[in-house]
């Protein structure tokens, strides 16, 4: 099992978006949580007027069990939900309202131990770190962590001392990378260079479509074939590459994604 950490050093870069796409175009079984202290954001969403049944409790009633519950083994499988249409994609759905984040604080370690035993990978939405609330135990379990931001001053200066944090926390045994959302005057090599940290893909600025999956929004007829959701499917190799479980070279080949200017797998740190 891989999980793989998708965050912001802050500014609403296109995170959990950006964790939708990624898991909607993962190519086998996977399983997408939602581990934002600052509250959900799919359920309301993208699956608003998708859902048919009961979606249960999610991550608080995941921490509330915690809390109840023998120290044993989580029973995370109890409180995922099929993103309907989606036949491959589980969605653990995370807090609604930002005051239930304190009670995550113990469930961190335990659910980072349920997500790497399980089999298949793992996408987790853990929105801004380098706060109090921010899950360390979920990033020391991670395989990858990729760090979400815009080329811009404000958010390559607020990412600087984040990505420093992180890789205090994960030393050397944790690829962490970039992914750009291709909005704002500096070129993916240039942000690479200032950061010390590899962009592993650039994602187009596409309101129309990222809204589709931030907002539950129509989609339009060329949706499916957008550059976005091609985009994801290259973060998603890239990804696959980094923790080792596929090579970039024969899984790239052929395929019609742009590469990540400057992308450069092989040197993740
Ligand atoms: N690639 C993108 N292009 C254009 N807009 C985007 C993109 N990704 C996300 N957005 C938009 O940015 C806003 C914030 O997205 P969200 O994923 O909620 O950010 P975060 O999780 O970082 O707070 C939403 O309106 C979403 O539609
Ligand atoms: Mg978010």
């Amino acid at each position: 099992m891989a999980l793989h950490c998708l965050v912001s050093a802050g500014g609403s870069p296109g995170v959990t978006t950006t964790a939708l796409g990624l898991a909607m175009t993962w190519p086998s079984e996977v399983l997408l949580t939602e581990c934002d202290p600052l509250g959900r954001r799919v359920l309301p969403g993208f699956m608003a007027d998708k859902v048919r049944g009961p979606v249960g409790p999610g991550l608080l009633g995941l921490a509330m069990a915690a809390e109840s519950g023998p120290h044993g083994r989580l029973p995370l499988e109890d409180y995922l939900v099929s993103i309907p249409g989606e036949g491959s994609v589980e969605l653990l759905h995370g807090v609604r309202d930002p005051r239930h984040g304190v009670r995550l604080g113990a469930l961190w370690g335990r659910l980072a131990e349920a997500l790497t035993s399980r089999p298949g990978h793992v996408i987790a939405d853990l929105g801004r770190i380098g706060g109090r609330d921010t899950p360390d135990a979920l990033l020391r379990a991670a395989g990858t962590v990729v760090m979400v931001l815009k080329p811009t001053l404000t958010q390559v200066d607020v990412a600087g001392p984040r990505l420093d944090a992180l890789r205090d926390l994960l030393g050397d045994r944790t690829a962490v990378g970039l992914c750009l959302i291709t909005e704002g005057p500096y070129s993916a090599a240039e942000v690479e260079r200032v950061l010390g940290t590899p962009v592993l893909a650039e994602l187009p600025c596409s309101p129309a479509d990222a809204r589709v999956l931030s907002e539950g929004a129509r989609p339009r007829r060329t949706f499916k074939t957008s550059l976005l959701l091609r985009s994801f499917k290259c973060l998603g190799r890239r990804i696959r590459a980094t923790a080792g479980s596929l090579p970039t070279d024969i899984e790239d080949q052929g395929r019609d994604i742009p590469a990540a200017v400057g992308a450069s797998v092989g040197g993740v740190r």
